[in-house]
C-alpha cells in the first residue's frame, strides 16, 4: 500500500489511509471479498445488503469480510426501497451489522430517517448518498455523519435533476456543515486532488472498480469493461422519476422501447429489472442482457488489476497533480519581487 498522502475529515472519520471510498455495487457485486480488498488497500468499501436471496447469504459475506480485515472497520450499503416494506427490510438486517462489527454504512434510496437512530445506538457512522444538493439539508437533519453527493455521470441512480459532478462537488462543501464526499465520474488521482481542493473530504467510486480482480464477475465481462470508453450508457426509468444510468444493451433497448410506447405499469418492466437476470449475465460474462449500472468513468478502467494496484495508480496520479499545482503556484506577491 502507498503511504498516506492526505489527511482529511473523512480519513479521520473512517480511520482510513486514503480518501478513497468504493460505493456499494448491486446485485451482490460488492461482496465480502471485494470490500475486504478495498479496506486492506487503505480505503472504505460497502457490502451491498440487497441482491441476496436470504439474510444467511448476506451474513456469509459479512463473515468473509470480517475474517479478511482483522480488526479494521468495514462498511455496508443499505439501499432503502421506496416501495412498501423497504424500511422494515433494512431494520431486520441491523442485528447482523453489530454481530460482525460493521463500522459504517452507506445509505441510499429513500430517506434513512427511521434507520439512523438505530445505527447511532450501534455506534455506526452513517454516510448518506444523495443525487442532488436539494437533499443535503435532509441528510443533515436526519443525523448523517457525512454526505456523498453523486453527479449525473454516475453509474446507477443519478436522480432526476441530472446535475454534473463538476458543479455539485464544488457546491456541496459550502452547503452543509457535514463533511462531503464527491462521486459520479471520479476515478483518478487528479480528480481526487480537484475534489479535495474544492472542499470535499474524499471521493467515492463505482464504475472504475468494475475491473477489480477481487470481484467475482466473469473475466469476459471485465474485458468488456476494459474495451469500453464510457459512451455506452443510457438513462432509463425517467418515466418513473427513478433515473437509472445503465449499459445500453438489449435489455436497456427493451426498457426504452416500453418508455417510448408510454407504458407506465411497472409490472411490464419488471422482468427486465430482475437481479437474477443481471447476476446470471455477470456470471457468464455476456453483457447483452441484464441491467448493468454503467457510469462515464468506465473510461478510466483500462486494465484488470487488484484493488491495491488501482489505488496505487490513483495515489501516484494524485501526487503528480498535487506537485503540478505546487509548481504552478506563484509566490504570494505574484512573482513581482
Ligand atoms: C455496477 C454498479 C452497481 C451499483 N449498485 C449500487 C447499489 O446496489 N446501491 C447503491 O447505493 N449504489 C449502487 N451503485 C452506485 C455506486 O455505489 C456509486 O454511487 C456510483 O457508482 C458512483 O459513480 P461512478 O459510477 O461514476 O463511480 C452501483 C454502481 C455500479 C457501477
Amino acid at each position: 500500500m502507498r503511504n498516506p498522502i492526505f489527511n482529511t475529515e473523512i480519513t479521520r472519520l473512517l480511520n482510513i489511509a486514503h480518501p478513497l471510498l468504493c460505493g456499494g455495487l448491486g446485485p451482490g457485486v460488492s461482496d465480502g471479498a471485494y470490500v475486504a480488498a478495498v479496506v486492506n488497500a487503505g480505503g472504505m468499501g460497502f457490502i451491498v445488503s440487497s441482491g441476496y436471496d436470504n439474510p444467511e447469504d448476506f451474513e456469509a459475506e459479512l463473515a468473509t469480510c470480517r475474517n479478511r480485515v482483522g480488526d479494521k472497520g468495514f462498511g455496508v450499503n443499505l439501499y432503502i426501497s421506496r416501495i412498501a416494506g423497504g424500511v422494515e427490510r433494512v431494520l431486520d438486517l441491523l442485528p447482523l451489522l453489530s454481530r460482525y462489527g460493521v463500522t459504517c454504512v452507506e445509505t441510499a434510496g429513500a430517506s434513512p430517517a427511521e434507520i439512523i437512530p438505530r445505527l447511532k445506538e450501534m455506534g455506526i457512522t452513517v454516510l448518506h448518498k444523495i443525487p442532488a444538493l436539494r437533499y443535503i439539508a435532509t441528510a443533515e437533519r436526519v443525523g448523517a455523519d457525512a454526505v456523498i453527493v453523486v453527479g449525473q455521470e454516475c453509474g446507477g441512480h443519478p436522480g432526476i435533476y441530472m446535475i454534473g459532478s463538476i458543479v455539485q462537488a464544488a457546491l456541496a462543501p459550502f452547503e452543509t456543515r457535514l463533511p462531503t464526499i464527491a462521486a459520479g465520474g471520479f476515478a483518478t488521482g487528479r480528480q481526487l486532488v480537484a475534489a479535495l481542493a474544492m472542499g470535499n473530504g474524499a471521493i467515492l467510486m463505482g464504475s472504475r472498480m468494475m475491473v477489480a480482480e477481487e470481484l467475482w464477475i466473469n473475466q469476459k465481462f471485465k474485458e468488456f469493461v476494459v474495451s469500453a470508453d464510457g459512451t455506452e450508457s443510457v438513462v432509463a426509468k425517467k418515466a418513473f422519476r427513478d433515473n437509472h444510468r445503465i449499459l445500453d444493451n438489449d435489455t436497456a433497448k427493451a426498457i426504452l422501447q416500453l418508455e417510448a410506447e408510454g407504458v407506465t405499469d411497472f409490472d411490464t418492466y419488471r422482468p427486465h429489472f430482475t437481479g437474477k437476470l443481471t447476476r446470471a449475465h455477470y456470471q457468464s460474462g455476456d453483457p447483452s442482457r441484464g441491467t448493468f449500472d454503467w457510469g462515464h468513468s468506465i473510461a478510466f478502467a483500462n486494465r484488470i488489476a487488484t484493488v491495491e494496484e488501482i489505488f496505487d495508480e490513483i495515489i501516484d496520479d494524485a501526487v503528480k497533480a498535487r506537485d503540478r499545482l505546487a509548481e504552478l503556484a506563484l509566490p504570494t506577491d505574484g512573482g513581482r519581487a
